[in-house]
C-alpha cells in the first residue's frame, strides 16, 4: 500500500476501505508509517471528514492494535468518558464513586489534549502514582478494588497513544471521526457493560455547538450499539471551567475536596448526573457515598495500590507550590456574568499546563483556582482568580488573559 497516495486521496474527500485504514493503522503502530504521514493523513480528516462506516473501520483497526480487557462474570463493567474539557476534573471522583456502588470500572484515560486538560496528566501530579499499568495488573487492583485508573499502553490500545499525542501538537484535535475513534477504541477495547458520555460543547470544548456534539454523540452511541454496549451521552455545555480549579495538581485538590462531599456545586452536580446514568443505583445513595467518605477511602486505596502515597494528598499544594502565586482583583462591582472557558483553557496551557510537542513534560504545579462563577455578586478588589505561575512575567500575562475572560455587568 502506498501511503502517500492512500493520504492524497483522503485529501481529495475519498472514502477509504477498511482494509485501507486497518493498513494504515497497523503500519503507523509498528512505525512502517511516520509521524509526518500520519499527521498529514489526521490533517485530511480534519478536513474531509470520514463516513460512518470509515470512523467505525477506524475505530475498530484502533481497537485491533492491542489487547481487551476480559471481565468475570458479576459485577456490571461500567465507565464515563468526556469530549474534554476545562477544569474537567470529573474521573477522579466518579470513577471511585461508581466503584462504591459495587460496579468494575476499567477507567482508560488520555493526557492533555489541545487546551483540554487530561486525567492522566492529573492523576500523575500526585507523586509515585502509576498510569501505565498492564492489563493484567489492572485485572488484579479491579478485582481487589473494582476500580483502575491508567492510560493507553503499548499493548492497550496503543494506536490510541501514539495518534493522541500527535494529534494533540498537530492542530488535528477536533475532528468528529478522530475523538470518536479516540474515545470509542479505548471504551471498547475495556469490553464494557454500560458507558456514559460526557458530551461537551461550548467554548472550552472541541465542538463548539450544541449541533455538533449531537452529530458526535450519536457516532458515539451508534460505534457502541454496534458493538453490543449500552450508551448513554450527556451533553454538557463547556462555556465555563467546570468548578474553581483549573491546572494540574490544583484540580486534584479540588477533586479531593468534592471527594470529601464538598466541592464546588457545579462540580458535584455533573459527578453525580453522569454517575446515575451507570451506576445502578440513585442519586441519594451516590450522594451518600460522597458524603460518609466512602468514595474518598476508595481513591485513597486506588492511589496506594497504584504507587502513590495518602499522605502525599493532602500535601499537594505544598509539594507543588508554584514559585508566583497572585490574586486577581476586580477593578469594578457587578455580577460575574461568564467565564470564558476557552480563554481560560488558553491562558491555563500558556502557564504550562498542557504541552506544545508530544515530549513537553506538563507543570503540574501552574494554573488557576478560587476562580468566580457566572451568577456571583462582586465587589471592587474582590478576588476573581487566584494565578500560580512558574515566572513573574508568565504571572502578568496569565492575569491578562483571565482578566478578558471574566464579565462582569
Ligand atoms: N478524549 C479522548 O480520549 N480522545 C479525544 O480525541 C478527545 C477526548
Amino acid at each position: 500500500m502506498h501511503i502517500p497516495t492512500l493520504i492524497a486521496r483522503k485529501r481529495e474527500g475519498e472514502e477509504l476501505s477498511a482494509d485501507e485504514i486497518g493498513r494504515l493503522v497497523n503500519g503507523y503502530v509498528s512505525g512502517d508509517v511516520a509521524d509526518y504521514q500520519m499527521s498529514a493523513f489526521a490533517m485530511a480528516v480534519y478536513f474531509k471528514g470520514m463516513s460512518a462506516v470509515e470512523t467505525a473501520a477506524l475505530t475498530r483497526a484502533m481497537i485491533a492494535s492491542g489487547d481487551v480487557f476480559d471481565h468475570p462474570a458479576g459485577a456490571a463493567v461500567v465507565d464515563k468518558h468526556s469530549t474534554g474539557g476545562i477544569g474537567d476534573k470529573v474521573s477522579l471522583i466518579l470513577a471511585p464513586l461508581v466503584a462504591c456502588a459495587g460496579c468494575r470500572v476499567p477507567m482508560v484515560s488520555g493526557r492533555g489534549l489541545g487546551i483540554t486538560g487530561g486525567t492522566l496528566d492529573k492523576l500523575e501530579s500526585i507523586p509515585g502514582f502509576r498510569v501505565g499499568v498492564s492489563i493484567e495488573e489492572a485485572d488484579e487492583i479491579l478485582d481487589q478494588l473494582g476500580v483502575v485508573m491508567m492510560g493507553q499502553t503499548d499493548r492497550f490500545c496503543p494506536a490510541d497513544k501514539k495518534l493522541y499525542a500527535l494529534r494533540d501538537v498537530t492542530g488535528t484535535v477536533p475532528s468528529i471521526p478522530l475523538i470518536t475513534a479516540s474515545i470509542m477504541s479505548k471504551k471498547m477495547a475495556e469490553t464494557l457493560d454500560r458507558l456514559v458520555l460526557d458530551v461537551k460543547y461550548g467554548t472550552g470544548a472541541f465542538m463548539k455547538t450544541k449541533a455538533d456534539a449531537e452529530v458526535l454523540a450519536a457516532g458515539m452511541i451508534a460505534v457502541g450499539k454496534e458493538m453490543g454496549v449500552e450508551v448513554f451521552a450527556v451533553l454538557n455545555e463547556m462555556s465555563e471551567p467546570t468548578g474553581r480549579a483549573v491546572g494540574n495538581a490544583l484540580e486534584v485538590i479540588e477533586a479531593l475536596e468534592c471527594l470529601d462531599g464538598g466541592g464546588p456545586d457545579d462540580l458535584r452536580n455533573v459527578v453525580l448526573d453522569l454517575s446515575e446514568k451507570i451506576a445502578g443505583i440513585g442519586r441519594a445513595e451516590l450522594e451518600k457515598i460522597l458524603d460518609d467518605g466512602s468514595a474518598r477511602r476508595k481513591f485513597d486505596e486506588l492511589v496506594v495500590i497504584q504507587g502513590g502515597k495518602v499522605e502525599d494528598l493532602g500535601r499537594l499544594a505544598e509539594i507543588h507550590k508554584a514559585p508566583v502565586i497572585r490574586d486577581v482583583v476586580s477593578e469594578n462591582g457587578g455580577t460575574v456574568c461568564g467565564v470564558d472557558a476557552g480563554k481560560i483553557g488558553q491562558a491555563s496551557l500558556e502557564l504550562g499546563a498542557g504541552r506544545a510537542k508530544a515530549t513537553d513534560p506538563v507543570d503540574f504545579a501552574v494554573g488557576f483556582d478560587k476562580l468566580v462563577k457566572s451568577g456571583e455578586p462582586i465587589v471592587q478588589g474582590d478576588v476573581l482568580v487566584r494565578v500560580h505561575a512558574r515566572t513573574e512575567k508568565d504571572a502578568e500575562k496569565a492575569s491578562a488573559a483571565v482578566l478578558a475572560a471574566i464579565s462582569i455587568a
